[in-house]
């Protein structure tokens, strides 16, 4: 097993480590053991995850003497609901969940959003760990706390800040991962390089192909400076007041797309709706005289080579930039009527951008082909 380094979290009494290696058998039990307050834990998983990791981690937790019960729910953003919740909170219930017990979150970030949310409201809070399974929760939602479910009138309105006992990461287990899943997590990737890290970002220039074929040494590279990026983040503003929105680099103009083109039924994965708003801040930036075009042309080219959309054509729907504006004016972090962007002063440089304009934004959108 290459084991890399163990990441902490500092966060008071929330604290915790992010472990990462290429082999979760052997450092599972230990790992677990250490942060449980009585050897009795519930795993949650989806049914894609359940048909591989799911049995020989049971097993391990089993013949360590730690009473493992097992809750499989469908996999996919349907889950992410209400009646979700209520099912897994019965579901706990039935099989006689206690205050002490852990929940253990075992998928992508589907399952973790929703384990983690239930985690923060069942006998108002019990422990949880993480153990993601698709490079996107490897790389960001395992990390940092944020929990949520999505209603019909926007993603994740409701949820917690509720920080897990540990994240559990084994780069190994993405091998059976989807590649478009692969890809559209690596785009979280890419945005840690563009929001903060120039060094990073020509390192995954050089780097790109290997991570994505699945290079066991460039993946833990790049999930260890990911996850120590967004730990730094986090200990430095865990509720979001101030620095931690520059995470969600892409994600306003993401968060519309997806939202519009799952509305709409053609399907586009969060990440790839995050790489093409990533793009679009980019090319936004340049609009208003903040970075260059040669920094618009260096992202779109990297999210481009990694075969996320970087151009409207590449999105294969139509879309039409008043729909994109109505979406934006629910956004939460839109203050006396203004957007707030994430924009760039340059790669590694974005920063927080108050008070644009609806109308600068459709007119830019128009211009970058929306209808
Ligand atoms: N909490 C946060 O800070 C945060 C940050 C970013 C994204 N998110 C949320 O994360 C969610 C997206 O997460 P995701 O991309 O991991 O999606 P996901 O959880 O839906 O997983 C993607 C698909 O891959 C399958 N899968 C998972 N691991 C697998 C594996 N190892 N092998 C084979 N199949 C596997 C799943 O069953 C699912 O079908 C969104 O709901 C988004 O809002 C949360």
């Amino acid at each position: 097993m290459k084991k890399y380094k163990d990441i902490n979290i500092n966060l008071k009494d929330r604290s915790y480590k992010i472990i990462i290696n290429d082999n979760i058998k052997d450092t599972l039990l230990s790992e677990v053991s250490g942060v449980i307050s009585r050897p009795k834990v519930f795993i949650i998983t989806d049914e894609n995850v359940a048909g591989f990791v799911l049995p020989s981690i049971h097993k391990i937790l089993n013949d360590g003497n730690i009473e493992t019960q097992v809750v499989i729910i469908p996999p996919g953003e349907k889950s992410k609901t209400f009646n979700q919740l209520e099912l897994l909170i019965e579901e706990l219930v039935g099989l006689k969940i206690e205050r002490q017990d852990t929940l253990i979150a075992l998928g992508g970030g589907v399952i973790g959003d929703l384990v983690g949310f239930t985690a923060s409201i069942i006998f108002r809070g019990i422990d949880f760990i993480q153990i993601p399974t698709t490079l996107l929760s490897q790389v960001d939602s395992s990390v940092g706390g944020k929990t949520a479910i999505n209603m019909g009138e926007g993603k994740n309105l409701v949820g917690a800040f509720y920080q897990p006992k540990a994240v559990i990461i084994d780069v190994s287990l993405l091998s059976t991962l989807p590649y478009r899943e692969l890809v559209s997590g690596y785009s979280e990737v890419i945005k840690y390089s563009i929001l903060g890290n120039k060094d990073f970002f020509e390192w995954l220039k050089d780097n790109q192909r290997g991570i994505l074929k699945l290079n066991t040494e460039l993946l833990i590279e790049a999930v260890s400076t990911s996850c120590q990026m967004k730990a730094d983040i986090v200990e430095e503003d865990e509720r979001e007041r101030g620095s931690r929105a520059l995470l969600n680099l892409g994600h306003t103009f993401g968060h519309a797309i997806e939202n519009k083109i799952n509305t709409d039924g053609s399907g586009i994965l969060h990440g790839e709706a995050i790489g093409f708003g990533m793009c679009l801040s980019a090319k936004f930036s340049n609009k208003m005289n903040l970075c260059s075009e040669n920094d618009v042309n260096q992202v779109t080219n990297l999210i481009k080579a990694a075969g996320i959309p970087s151009h409207y054509s590449d999105l294969n729907t139509t879309l039409r930039a008043v729909d994109i504006i109505d979406i934006l004016a629910r956004d939460k972090k839109r203050k006396d009527d203004k957007n707030t962007l994430i924009l760039l002063k340059g790669i590694g440089k974005a920063f927080i951008k108050d008070g644009l304009e609806d109308k600068d934004i459709n007119d830019f959108l128009i211009d970058e082909g929306f209808q």
